[in-house]
């Protein structure tokens, strides 16, 4: 059934974005602040952003790279065992959530954690628990790429059950393992990309190799895509929209050594859009899948940004500042017509 179009969504959030340094970061950040309300900024820079400091300096670069857009970044640490309750309590005005890695898990993740020991934690996640820090967590283990996120829905499952009031933020799920999850624990949410609603492993490699659709944690099987449309397209109460747009520069893709990451914040909204259409959901789910339920989630308030899309094709330009998107080069269904801030 189509949408009534034009579709207007109202105050889209990314609740998981990056956008780099330095060059890359003024080249990309727009791409996002134009369409989007607001966005979880992801902390794997080189180094990884983990003092105060650190994040009002990140902070401010973005708001440079933003120009005049109106945009919210949501800053977030790297997570260090190491952090106390006095640092926490330093930070928690700057910060939206922390982000945990395990160690070498993914882009910029050495200095992660090893080993997922309860006690080894217990010092930080209690204080980020009291202090109402929500953790986001890229859940992988180190095994079979297939298995690594199956696998670490026990440690998941373990940190839920020791820490019942830390809200636990499973990110980029790509699993019906992880969807189940979900149903478990009181305190488990997950972010869902539109690329992982889209594609398989066999759309990255069952035919010839598609760099730009490599990422971590690695599309898997159609039953598992299937898991992650119901709840997307259900607007679970659970589950929130999350980009993990992850810009590498053309040469890092289309490399012997493909960088890992899909880079879809100029094309999520449409594709989005697109994709809920296909399946005959309502606009009021894509509104609660790409606002609604974060902010219930995280309890932000987003700026007032109302993004208008028609039912018009687009063609995805093949390169946006020697980034390859998404769709490059392809026709996408839906266009945005335009955007009013406030
Ligand atoms: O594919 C990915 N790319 N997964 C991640 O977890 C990190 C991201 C990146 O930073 O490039
Ligand atoms: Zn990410």
């Amino acid at each position: 059934m189509p949408l009534t179009t034009p579709v207007i969504l109202d105050a889209p959030l990314d609740m998981h974005l990056h956008l780099r340094d330095g060059e890359m970061l003024e080249n990309i950040a727009k791409a996002s602040a134009h369409t989007f309300s607001g966005a979880i900024i992801m902390p794997n820079l080189v180094p990884p952003v983990s003092s105060k400091e650190e994040i009002i300096a990140y902070k401010e670069r973005i708001m440079h790279a933003i120009g005049n857009e109106k945009f919210t970044p949501y800053m977030t640490l790297f997570f260090k065992p190491s952090y106390d309750k006095a640092f926490l309590e330093s930070v928690r005005d700057d910060i939206t959530a922390i982000k945990l890695y395990p160690a070498g898990i993914t882009t910029n993740s050495e200095g992660g954690v090893s080993g997922f020991d309860v006690e080894e934690l217990r010092p930080a996640l209690s204080a980020m628990s009291d202090l109402n820090i929500p953790l986001c967590v890229h859940g992988e283990t180190n095994g079979f790429v297939m298995d690594r996120e199956a696998e670490f829905v026990s440690i998941y499952e373990k940190l839920a059950s020791a820490f019942p009031k830390l809200k636990i933020i499973m990110e980029h799920i790509t699993t019906k393992e992880s969807v189940a999850a979900l149903e478990k624990h009181e305190n488990l949410y997950a972010t869902i990309t539109v690329h992982h609603l889209l594609i398989t492993l066999d759309d990255v490699a069952g035919g010839m190799l598609q760099p730009h659709l490599f990422c971590k944690p690695i599309a898997k099987r159609p039953e598992d895509r299937e898991a992650l449309l119901k709840v997307a397209l259900a607007a679970h109460p659970k589950v929130m929209f999350g980009s993990d747009s992850a810009p590498h520069p053309k040469h890092a893709k289309e490399a012997c050594g493909c960088a890992a990451g899909v880079f879809t914040a100029p094309i999520a909204l449409q594709v989005l859009t697109e994709l809920f259409e296909t399946n005959n959901a309502p606009l009021e789910n894509l509104q609660a899948f790409i606002s609604g339920n974060a902010q219930h989630i995280y309890g932000v308030t987003p700026i007032t940004k109302k993004v208008t899309l028609e039912k018009k094709s687009f063609k995805v330009p093949a390169e946006y500042n020697g980034v390859v998107s998404m769709y490059a080069g392809e026709e996408i269904a839906y266009s945005i017509k335009g955007v009013k801030n406030g």
